[in-house]
Formats: structure tokens, sequence, C-alpha cells
């Protein structure tokens, strides 16, 4: 083991010694921080407090070890079990795509949107739920909704349903492929929301290793061929699950945004079909009221 003494600074010179070709130094630090939160449960003002004190050995080994994860390319999130989104902490494995801020960004248009209006009983579907972050929470701001996630993947729904009880709100979690025909689905829901899989297979190629080697590409891609069959089989889908005056909310990718609003505008099952930006100005979300 390289490291010069038991002291939370050695191995912070560790971390620096072997991670700053992939890491940038501040990045570095927020991810010591959160590796000694984890194993430590120290706060920020801990670490600094304790910085120049020695830890015991298990810990030692614990935070020396997801360095050395860390330098094999595997995202901290995957490192630590867990992942932030929106206000909380989720479960994660590698069977589940980390979730992402602009789907922090999507769940925040969904609460906006119903924040004002007056409903009693709503059902909400979210499709390719992954670690189940949306519907978990959206149940938590929207609690007399009724949330449903499906899933292909049977690992990652049990990821999901971890998340459901390790913050003590009801989902409803249901294996289910898609393009399977019928679904197995017995009820019409007021909003469907999904971020599919949606990086183009040429896209891959611009991609982090850290990213390609390591988050399921289940969750991740699509054809170039057919880069939208997502959308089009959710769309085609509202027809029959999406009540009148429904919503249905989308993730984009916005190489590809323009032609899911074409296919929706298209379908007629919609009387509005708007797409809105994200943070860094990308088309990246799509709104659409059905009749
Ligand atoms: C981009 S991930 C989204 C995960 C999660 N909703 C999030 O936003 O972090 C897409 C999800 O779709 C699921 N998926 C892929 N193909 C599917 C299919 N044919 N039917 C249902 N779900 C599918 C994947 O397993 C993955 O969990």
């Amino acid at each position: 083991m390289k490291i010069a003494d038991n002291k939370l600074s050695s191995l912070y010179t560790y971390y620096k010694n072997e991670l700053s070709l992939i890491y940038d130094e501040s990045e570095l630090f927020a991810i010591f921080e959160l590796v000694c939160e984890k194993f430590l449960k120290y706060t920020k003002s801990d670490l600094k407090k304790y910085f120049y004190q020695p830890i015991n050995q298990s810990n030692l080994i614990n935070i020396y070890n997801a360095g050395v994860n860390l330098k094999k390319g595997i995202p901290i999130q995957y490192i630590l079990k867990e992942a932030f989104f929106y206000d909380m902490i989720f479960n994660v494995s590698n069977s589940v795509l980390i979730p992402r801020p602009e789907t922090e960004e999507l769940v925040d248009i969904i609460i906006k949107t119903y924040k004002n209006k007056n409903f009693d009983k709503i059902a909400i579907l979210d499709i390719g739920t992954g670690s189940g972050c949306i519907p978990v929470i959206l149940k938590k701001y929207m609690p007399q909704a009724h949330l449903t996630g499906i899933d292909i993947s049977e690992h990652a729904l049990n990821v999901a349903r971890s998340n459901a009880i390790k913050h003590n709100l009801e989902v409803n979690f249901i294996k289910q492929d898609i393009f399977s025909d019928p679904l197995n689905l017995n009820s019409t829901f007021s909003i469907i929301v999904s971020n599919p899989p949606y990086i183009l297979n040429s896209e891959s190629k611009q991609m982090e290793v850290r990213v390609l080697d390591n988050e399921p590409h289940l969750a991740l891609f699509v054809p170039d061929e057919n880069p939208i069959l997502f959308y089009k089989r959710i769309i085609e889908l509202s027809n029959q699950y999406l009540e009148q005056k429904g919503y249905l909310f989308f993730e984009l990718n916005s190489l590809t945004a323009f032609q899911v609003r074409q296919y929706a505008i298209e379908s007629q099952y919609f009387s509005s079909v708007e797409i809105l930006m994200d943070m860094s100005g990308k088309e990246r979300f799509l709104v659409a009221c059905k009749h």
C-alpha cells in the first residue's frame, strides 16, 4: 500500500498521486469528501477538523480500495452504491443508470406543472424506471398520486424497489418489455413519463470510457437506423394508456428532439406538443397534452 501513514491527509495525497490524470483537483476533493462521508460519516467541517488525524485500519482500507476502484474508472456512485438525485440519496448498482441532473429537471417540470392543479387521484406511469428515481421522487411530492414504474430488467427493478422501501414511499414496480404486445397493464394513466434509452450507437465514440465501460448499455443505446424507436412506441401506447387531457413527459436527445416532436404531432393524439430546453440550452424535454 503506497500510503505514508494512516492519516486522512496521507490518503488524500495517495488519491492525488493516483487519480489526478482522471479527475481535476476540485472534482477529486469533492469525491474524497463523499468517500469520507460514506465510510467515516464525516461532514465537510469534520473532514477539515480531522484531516491530519489518524483513522482506524478498516476505514483506511475502505477509503484506499475506493481509490483503487476509481483508478479503474468505476464511477464513484457505483463504488459507494448510492447516488444523489433531486433531494434524496438513491441506491444504485451497475444494473441501473446513474440518475442524471437532466432527469432532475424533468421531475421538476412535472412537479411544477401539477403544483397548482387541483387533483385528487391521479395515476402516473414511468416507463424505463431504472433505479426508480423518477416515481419515488414524484410520490414524495405528489403523495396523493398512484405511481407505477416499469422496466425490462429484473435487476433494475430490485434496485428500484429497494429505493421505494428506503424512503418509505409506495410505488408499484412491474417487469415489462414495452415492445411486447399487449402490455401487462390494466389501467390508464393521467401522466406517462419516460427517460428511455436515447443515445445513438454512433455517439458512443465521443463518450467517456467511464460511462461506456460501467453503465448498462441496455439503458443507454439505440440503433442509428431507428433512433426514436422508444419514443414512437410510447407515443403509440399513449393512445391506449393515457387518459384524455393527460400529459406525456419525455427526456430527449437534442439530436433527435425534433423527430420526436414531429412524430407526436403527426400521431394527432395531442392538442399541444412542446419542446423545452435544459439548463445548458439544449432541446431536452417534450411535454404533450392529450386531446
Ligand atoms: C435511460 S434509462 C432511465 C433510467 C431512469 N428512469 C433514470 O432516468 O435514471 C432507460 C431504462 O429503460 C429500460 N429499458 C430498456 N429497454 C426496455 C424495454 N424494452 N422495455 C422496458 N424498459 C426498457 C432500461 O433497463 C433502463 O432502466
